[in-house]
């Protein structure tokens, strides 16, 4: 029988196609989510992938006691912590909100694993920590810039939490740094559900695609790369998913009681926002209603990942193409409007 892992936030975009990964893997997911920002649908599409249910609290993770009976109810041996808030508009107009939640369910988490004795921890951090990098691609060495947002702040006191817990105490942490995380799990069983006018790429193509919104907003034509458009690291979700089982293996055998480290998890290449259009149009065969507008503040120009440390250390790279990506994205928009 494999590890029994806590999936923080297990109901989400990027944790619910973890809970896969794990699963297939041989772990034992326990998913705890209080689906605030994400819908119970979630479970019958993971029932129906892996042909079984998967264990959920469905409670806020931000209490003590609760996550010690789990914790110890459980046999769990090594916590995913995804469960946050993370729009970084919002975070801006409710900067308490994103501070007490963000950070304060991970300080409780942080003491109930060290109260139960759980020593293996993976957190969700962000490229957001790089802010606007000088010379793409970024390293895990590269300077962390001012947080741009509230939001990005969160994850950079986070994981500056971690790794001064990890200096004092018995617990073997990473901190993954996501890029972009696009797709959704090829069956379209489970994918990503925002809620109301997405403020990602992906989303509002597919939905301008689904006919929900009227076009797409391309931010800025402007800008000094090729095409004139931003340029990102988008990463298939269940690549991002297989990274947290890599992660998760390597703090497990770690052979020290004391470990921290971080990772850039993308796919180290870099593509524009036309790029993007032009190669779901061809997925799709649909001619994508789309218009330049302003550039959106806040926004950088270009940044992508560096994965070497990721692939050397953690033995993980992505397996999945951006056409794949975008076509599972597209198959996940289809299968919610009935297409
Ligand atoms: C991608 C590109 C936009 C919408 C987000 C989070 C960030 C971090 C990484 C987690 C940009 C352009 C978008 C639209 C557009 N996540 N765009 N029209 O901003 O790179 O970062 O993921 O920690 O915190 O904010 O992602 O998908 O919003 O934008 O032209 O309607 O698409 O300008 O160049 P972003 P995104």
């Amino acid at each position: 029988m494999g590890s029994n892992i806590l999936v923080t936030g297990g109901a989400g975009f990027i944790g619910s196609h973890t809970v896969v990964a794990l699963s297939e893997a041989g772990f034992n997911p326990v998913i705890i989510d209080d689906f605030s920002n994400s819908n119970a649908s979630v479970l019958a599409g993971l029932r129906d992938i892996l042909g079984r249910d998967v264990p959920c609290y469905a409670e806020d993770c931000n209490q003590y006691n609760l996550l010690r009976k789990i914790l110890h109810e459980n046999r769990i041996e090594g916590v995913i912590h995804f469960a946050a808030y993370k729009a970084v508009g919002e975070s801006m107009q409710e900067p308490l909100t994103y501070y007490r939640n963000n950070l304060g369910s991970l300080i409780t988490l942080l003491d109930a694993m060290l109260a139960e004795g759980v020593s293996n921890l993976i957190f969700s951090s962000s490229c957001t920590v790089y802010g606007d990098p000088d010379t793409p691609p970024v390293t895990e060495e590269t300077p962390i810039k001012p947080p741009a947002s509230v939001y990005g702040n969160t994850k950079q006191i986070g994981e500056e939490i971690i790794r001064d817990v990890c200096q004092a105490k018995s617990l073997k942490a990473v901190s993954l740094r996501y890029f972009n995380p696009i797709g959704a799990h090829p069956s379209a069983a489970i994918g990503e559900l925002p809620k109301g006018v997405p403020n990602n790429l992906v989303p509002y193509i597919t939905q301008t695609a689904a006919g929900l919104r009227p076009e797409l907003t391309i931010f800025g034509g402007d800008y000094p790369t090729p095409d004139g458009t931003c340029i990102r690291d988008y990463i298939h979700v269940m690549d991002l998913a297989e990274a947290h089982v890599s992660a998760l293996r390597h703090t497990l055998s770690y052979p020290e009681t004391r470990y921290y480290n971080t990772f850039n998890l993308g796919s180290g290449k870099g593509h524009s926002v036309m790029e993007l259009v032009l190669l779901f149009e061809k997925i799709s065969g649909l001619a994508l209603p789309s218009r330049i507008g302003e550039r959106r503040a806040g926004d950088v120009m270009a940044v992508w990942a560096d994965v070497q440390k990721s692939a050397n250390m953690l033995g993980w790279k992505t397996k999945r193409t951006l056409e794949e990506a975008l076509q599972d994205a597209w198959r996940w928009q289809q299968k919610l409007n009935n297409l």
